[in-house]
């Protein structure tokens, strides 16, 4: 049984208005929190002590081999601060488990589910100042594991460090709620088959930075990206999952194909939509299909989802020789409901009927 009980080596706190000051306009991603766990794992030894240490640079020898062929695996979950003050996180086992599939796919080492949640517990309690209070605020944390053993040879490594960092957020897309223009990627694909489009790894981040420069440049925030041998086939977005909603109220969502991160949102927006008795085809979709069907009215919605991004309307998608508008129509109300539903269950103001948070 591995050690779940965390070394604490506290740290030098930031004084609290300037952290208030922070958690009045967070951003994503910009600022951390006082704290960070660590944890080392040797081929040898299996886990070691986890600790709570102060934020801060960590060292490693310039031949890690994270460093040179990207052995790395990450995840993502918020913690959020419900009315009554306490803080939950958001189905952590998921996270926990989706990490260890990543992991056997880079080679790497998994990690105790429980170990993994008491990481996770183990931050948001030491750093529960950060958990911000305002309305669709949160802790974004970032677990994830790198190789770092020194050795130049291409082979998977022998020590490896998993480690959780914490991030106080606001909406990923700035606007909140406002509609996201999406650009079809035709050029460069983020995954092929028996690749690791279905694992969290660094390296499709690192494939998809260049599109999603191109997407920039085309007034874009998000990159579709299609499957590599059938180019009209649906996947997903460079850091989400897409849904399309039906006139009749039924959601499509590509079907886990191998190639697409399967979402801790995209599977809980499934079971949320099934329980209100909505339809839902995880099946092939296509680019076709999408145009096809906002021009004759049976598509009237279309929406992005992840942990970051949480709900997002989709108000466009273009591509060098189409553009799909979903103009005023644009968020729709079944995508507002879907997100008034999540969001409700994260925050307290609706039962948790699954029994998805983890109170911290
Ligand atoms: N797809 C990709 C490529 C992602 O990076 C993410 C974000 O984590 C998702 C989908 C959505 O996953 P989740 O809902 O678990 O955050
Ligand atoms: C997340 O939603 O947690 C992600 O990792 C995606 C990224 C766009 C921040």
């Amino acid at each position: 049984m591995t050690e779940l009980t965390f070394t604490r080596t506290e740290a030098a706190r930031m004084p609290a208005a300037e952290r208030e000051a922070i958690l009045a306009d967070p951003g994503f991603g910009n600022h951390f929190t006082d704290h960070m766990v660590s944890i080392v794992w040797t081929k040898e030894d299996g886990w070691q002590q986890p600790e709570l240490l102060p934020y801060g640079p960590i060292q490693m020898d310039p031949a890690s081999s994270v460093l040179h062929y990207g052995q790395e695996v990450f995840e993502g979950l918020k913690a959020y601060r419900r009315e009554d003050g306490s803080i939950v996180t958001f189905r952590p086992d998921e996270n926990a488990k989706r990490l260890n599939d990543s992991a056997r796919r880079l080679a790497l080492p998994e990690i105790p589910v429980e170990l993994f949640v008491a990481a996770v517990r183990e931050l948001v309690a030491a750093d529960a100042e950060w958990v911000p209070r305002g309305a669709d605020q949160t802790l974004y944390l970032r677990p994830f594991m790198i190789a770092d053993e020194s050795f130049l040879g291409v082979r998977s490594a022998e020590r490896a460090r998993f480690m959780v960092i914490a991030s106080p957020a606001g909406p990923y897309f700035s606007g909140g709620v406002k509609p996201v223009s999406i650009w079809l990627s035709q050029q460069y694909a983020r995954a092929g088959r028996g690749g690791t489009g279905a694992a969290k790894c660094g390296g499709n981040y690192a494939a998809s930075l260049l599109p999603q420069n191109e997407a920039a440049a085309q007034g874009c925030q998000q990159v579709l990206f299609t499957d590599s041998a059938t180019p009209d086939t649906i996947d997903e977005l460079g850091g989400m999952n897409l849904f399309l909603v039906r006139a009749d109220g039924t959601l499509l969502t590509p079907q886990l194909n191998g190639n697409i991160l399967e979402g801790i949102t995209r599977k809980s927006l499934i079971e949320l939509a099934r329980d209100r008795g909505m339809a839902v085809e995880e099946r092939e979709l296509t680019v076709s299909e999408w145009r096809a069907g906002v021009a004759d009215g049976s598509i009237t919605e279309a929406f992005a989802c992840g942990t970051a991004a949480v709900i997002t309307p989709i108000g466009q998608l273009k591509a060098t020789d189409f553009t799909i508008d979903f103009g005023a129509a644009a968020p729709g109300p079944t995508t507002l409901a879907l997100r008034e539903e999540l969001t409700g269950i994260q925050f307290g103001t609706r039962a948790d009927t699954h029994g998805w948070l983890d109170l911290v």
